[in-house]
C-alpha cells in the first residue's frame, strides 16, 4: 500500500475482532487519540469495553461489515480467522493494514510455510500437505516419526493438531481432524521456543523488539522471558528472519514470528501472526512503546520508533477459574503488575488476563527467581522440560 499521511488525532480506527488483543489496542490508540470502533459476534467483548462503538454481527455478514468500514478511516484487525475474502471487499471501502494477502497466507499452515521457506529464505520443519490417506502414507515415508498432524486453517492454543508416534496413530488422528486438508509437520525436539515481534511501516522502517523464550502448559501459552537467554548471534538471526518474513509479505502492521530453537542452534520458523501477540504483552510495561502502541502507529502511519527496554520482563498468563480466581491476592503483591480481559465467564483454558514482573535489564532471574517473582501463582516452567 503506498504512503499516506498519517491519521490525525480523533481519526477512527476500526479493528475486527473483540477479544483481549483489540482490548489493549484500543487502550494504546486512545492514548494516541484516536477512536476505536470494534467488529465482532460477540455481546460484551474485551475490546468493546474499551471503544467508541461495537457493530455486533457475524465475521461473513457482508453488509455489517461494510457499514463498519464505512465509519472507519482504516481498518485493523486482532482476530484471523474472518475471511480473506470480506476483508479484501472492506479494502475497496478504506485501508486495510496489514493487507487481505498478509491475512490469507497466515489462515493457512500450508501457505503460509511454502511462503516462509520459498520467499522468505527461512527453515521450518520438514512439512508436506495431506488430503487422503495415500498422501498420508507418503507424507509418512517423506516425513517420519515422530510428527505433527494438523489442520491447515482454524487452528489455536493447540487445537486442530496431534502429536502422532506411529502410523496407526496417524490414521487415527487423520480421521478425526477436520477440516481438511491437513498438514503433516516434523516434530521438533526443540530447545526452547521463541518468538519476534516486530512493527513495520508503509515506508519498510522496521521495529523489532527482542526475541523472547514461551514455555506453554497444555497448548497455551503460560510464561514469557524477555529478553530470551539466549546468545546474541541467535537472538540476531530471529530477528533477521522475522523482517525477511515481513519484508517479503510487503507486511504494514505488526508481527509475530513462533520460531523453535533447536538443539543445534538453528532457528526453525513455526507459525505467524500478523497481529499484536500474547508472547508481547510484556512490552506494555517494560518497553516505552508497547506492541499495541506500534501496531496502532503502523496501521496509522506513525513514525515507528525503535522498539527498546527499559526493564526485563516475565509474564504469566492467567489462564482459566483457577489463575484468575487469584486475582484478590495478585492485586495484593507488590511487584506483580494486573492486568484483566474483563471477560465475565472462565472457562477451563481460557486466557482470562495476564500479570508482569519486572526485573532490571540484565537481572532476568533463573527458575526459582521466577516462581518466587510470580507468586501467588504456581511456576510450571521447568528448565530443560
Ligand atoms: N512440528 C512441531 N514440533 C514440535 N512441537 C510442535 C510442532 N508444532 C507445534 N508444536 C507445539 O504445539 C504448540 C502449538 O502449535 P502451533 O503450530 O503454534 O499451533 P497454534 O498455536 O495455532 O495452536 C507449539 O507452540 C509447540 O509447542
Ligand atoms: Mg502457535
Amino acid at each position: 500500500m503506498s504512503e499516506r499521511p498519517p491519521l490525525p488525532p480523533l481519526s477512527r480506527i476500526g479493528i475486527i475482532g473483540g477479544g483481549q488483543l483489540g482490548r489493549m489496542s484500543a487502550m494504546a490508540a486512545a492514548r494516541l487519540g484516536y477512536v476505536c470502533h470494534i467488529f465482532t459476534p460477540e455481546e460484551d467483548a474485551p475490546a468493546s469495553q474499551v471503544a467508541a462503538r461495537t457493530f455486533r454481527a457475524d465475521y461473513d455478514h457482508l453488509t455489517a461489515l461494510e457499514a463498519f468500514a464505512d465509519s472507519c478511516d482504516v481498518i485493523t484487525f486482532e482476530f484471523e480467522n474472518v475471511s480473506a475474502e470480506g476483508l479484501a471487499r472492506l479494502a475497496h471501502h478504506r485501508p486495510v493494514r496489514p493487507s487481505p494477502f498478509v491475512l490469507e497466507i497466515s489462515q493457512d499452515r500450508l501457505a503460509e510455510k511454502s511462503f516462509v521457506t520459498e520467499r522468505a529464505r527461512a527453515r521450518t520443519a520438514p512439512f508436506a500437505r495431506v488430503t487422503d490417506r495415500e498422501e498420508l502414507a507418503l507424507a509418512l515415508e517423506e516425513i517420519g516419526l515422530p510428527a505433527v498432524l494438523k489442520t491447515t486453517r482454524l487452528g489455536y492454543d493447540g487445537k486442530g493438531q496431534a502429536r502422532v508416534t506411529s502410523r496407526a496413530e496417524a490414521e487415527a488422528a487423520f480421521a478425526t481432524l477436520e477440516p481438511k486438508p491437513l498438514i503433516l509437520e516434523g516434530f521438533v525436539d526443540f530447545a526452547a521456543e521463541l518468538s519476534v515481534v516486530l512493527a513495520r511501516g508503509a515506508d519498510g522502517t522496521i521495529a523489532a523488539f527482542d526475541p523472547v523464550l514461551n514455555h506453554h502448559h497444555q497448548h497455551i501459552l503460560d510464561l514469557t522471558l524477555a529478553p530470551a537467554p539466549i546468545p546474541p548471534e541467535i537472538a540476531e538471526e530471529a530477528q533477521r528472519i522475522a523482517a525477511r518474513i515481513a519484508e517479503a509479505l510487503d507486511l504494514v502492521g505488526l508481527l509475530c514470528v513462533e520460531m523453535f530453537l533447536d538443539r543445534d542452534g538453528r532457528i526453525l520458523v513455526n507459525e505467524i501472526a500478523p497481529r499484536p501477540h500474547n508472547s508481547g504483552h510484556w512490552t506494555i510495561d517494560a518497553c516505552p512503546v508497547s506492541q499495541f502502541e506500534l501496531h496502532i502507529r503502523a496501521v496509522a502511519g506513525l513514525p515507528l520508533p525503535a522498539p527498546r527496554r527499559h526493564s526485563d520482563a516475565v509474564m504469566k498468563n492467567l489462564v482459566g477459574p483457577e489463575e484468575i480466581g487469584l486475582w484478590p491476592e495478585i492485586l495484593a503483591t507488590p511487584g506483580l503488575i494486573p492486568h484483566h480481559y474483563g471477560k465475565r465467564e472462565a472457562r477451563p483454558g481460557r486466557k482470562m488476563g495476564h500479570v508482569t514482573r519486572l526485573f532490571p535489564r540484565g537481572a532476568l532471574p533463573g527458575p526459582e527467581g521466577i516462581a518466587a517473582a510470580i507468586a501467588p501463582l504456581a511456576m510450571r516452567y521447568r528448565p530443560g522440560e
